[in-house]
């Protein structure tokens, strides 16, 4: 599998088959997506992966409690600022709209979309999870360092056939997390990642993305207008030779 079709074919699945992942392949992905970049190589990620009855365990504490309705863990860091902001928040609507309707669900049907959202906390099925940490003392380069790794992370996952959903959801139940993996003090659980084989009967709908020029800007001589200005202060040199 190609870089290209590892990024295009890597997506958050939320169906996983319950065929076990063989651990040489989480080795073989965590080995190497250790090679990710961090400014001055700190490597700021801490990494637990779980699978089996460990896993099981975590995942009836987490869904019990949440289907309970306590209180989410007090937040480590906030996942979204309290007002989201054009075009943000017009494109969280946009993802809420796709996800609720592959799953058939209405927008003012909050029943059924807190019945999905419990999926998380079951790994939407998956046999394998990671929890990936980072120390409190750190700074927001070295969180964009840890989503690099993550990334790289789930492109190695699909060049081993597997699947993978990021998810900063098991933030909110990160005190049940730490129960069961007894982290060091001093980290901050940033979020989990449902790892396996994707279970083709569950619906979805691909997610869209903004149109290119909307993200990106290229800058050049023409749309700069650099070219005029080297000409005119070439001329303008020219004047004074
Ligand atoms: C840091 C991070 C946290 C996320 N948390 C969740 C989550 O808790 N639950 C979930 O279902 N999806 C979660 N997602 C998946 C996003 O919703 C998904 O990546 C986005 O909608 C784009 O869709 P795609 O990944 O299928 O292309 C998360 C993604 C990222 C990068």
């Amino acid at each position: 599998m190609d870089v290209y079709e590892a990024v295009a074919s890597r997506r958050a699945v939320r169906g996983f088959t319950g065929q076990p992942v063989p651990r040489e392949a989480l080795e073989r992905v965590l080995s190497a997506a250790a090679r990710s970049p961090s400014g001055s190589n700190i490597q700021p990620w801490n990494t637990y992966v779980v699978t089996g009855g460990l896993l099981d365990e975590l995942k009836t504490r987490a869904v019990e409690r949440v289907a309970h309705g306590d209180p989410w863990d007090e937040r480590e860091y906030q996942m979204y600022p309290p007002a989201l902001k054009s075009p943000y928040d017009e494109r969280r609507s946009a993802f809420g709209k796709e996800r609720y309707s592959a799953l058939g669900i209405a927008r003012e049907d909050w029943e059924a979309r807190q019945r999905a959202a419990i999926a998380n906390w079951n790994c939407f099925g998956a046999p394998a999870a990671l929890f990936c940490y980072i120390d409190h003392d750190l700074g927001v380069a070295q969180w964009a360092d840890v989503g690099m790794y993550l990334q790289t992370i789930m492109l190695l996952l699909r060049a081993e056939g597997l699947h993978s959903c990021p998810q900063m959801a098991w933030s909110q139940v990160r005190e049940t997390v730490a129960e069961v993996l007894s982290p060091p003090d001093g980290l901050i659980l940033f979020c989990g990642m449902s790892i396996g084989y994707e279970d083709p009967a569950v619906k979805y709908v691909r997610t869209g993305r903004a149109p290119l020029d909307e993200t990106v800007t290229f800058v050049d001589d023409e749309s700069s207008g650099l070219r005029k200005v080297e000409h005119s202060a070439r001329a303008e040199s020219g004047r004074f030779r």
